[in-house]
């Protein structure tokens, strides 16, 4: 058995560092996000009761499984990566979750195809910072067109600034404010919430 749960760890690890070597400025991160980044990124899901939670950047699930502690219901999961070695490994894991391997940019479209025309929150770990601006433009543009009015999206990144400009949130009616950071993440990595 020990032998089985070793083997499943290494199959993990090598998905993770072969599509590393293979995209680096895609993924952008040595590791996968821990469980303390998890725990700032999925606060705002506490207690929520209906619509679906949008991930994008998704990867291998490391915020994935903070999201499904914080009771969602896997259906209601909509997990997205442009990555196809990680969408599968997903949605081989999460058998009920929503998972596509698809470019952010494309969301709205893609999940209206579903009949999913709004997400109540969205949770991402996209590496903005490394994305073009044109192509932020469009992913914001998309995700923004998605979220409830009241809805809040999660924002990791390895730099004190939010990655999206005040300017750029004020067309959408939005601000952002810092909400955690921890020291416990290698590197160490700020969580902004954008609202309202
Ligand atoms: C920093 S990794 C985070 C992965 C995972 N959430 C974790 O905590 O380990 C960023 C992820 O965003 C994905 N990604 C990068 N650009 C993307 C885009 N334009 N659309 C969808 N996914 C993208 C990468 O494939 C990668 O899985």
């Amino acid at each position: 058995m020990k032998k089985i749960i070793k083997m499943d760890r290494f199959e993990h690890q090598s998905i993770w560092y072969k599509n590393l070597l293979a995209n680096p400025t895609e993924i952008a991160a040595l590791f996968p996000f821990n469980a303390e980044t998890g725990k700032l990124m999925t606060a705002h899901l506490e207690g929520m009761d209906e619509g679906y939670i949008l991930e994008l950047g998704s990867g291998m699930g490391a915020i994935t499984e903070c999201i499904l502690q914080r009771q969602v219901p896997e259906d209601k999961l909509i997990l997205l990566d442009k990555n196809e070695d990680f969408a599968n490994y997903l949605s081989h894991k999460y058998r009920n979750a929503n998972v596509f391997a698809e470019d952010a940019s494309n969301a709205k479209k893609l999940l209206q195809a579903q009949g999913i025309c709004e997400v109540r929150h969205i949770v991402c770990s996209l590496p903005f910072v490394m994305i073009k601006q044109e192509k932020q433009l469009s992913i914001l543009d998309n995700i923004f067109k998605l979220l409830h009015p009241q809805g809040c999206v999660s924002i990791v990144t390895y730099f004190v600034r939010c990655p999206i400009s005040k300017k750029v949130l004020g067309q959408y009616n939005k601000s952002s404010e810092l909400f955690g950071f921890t020291m416990k993440n290698i590197p160490p990595a700020y969580v902004y919430q954008i609202k309202k």
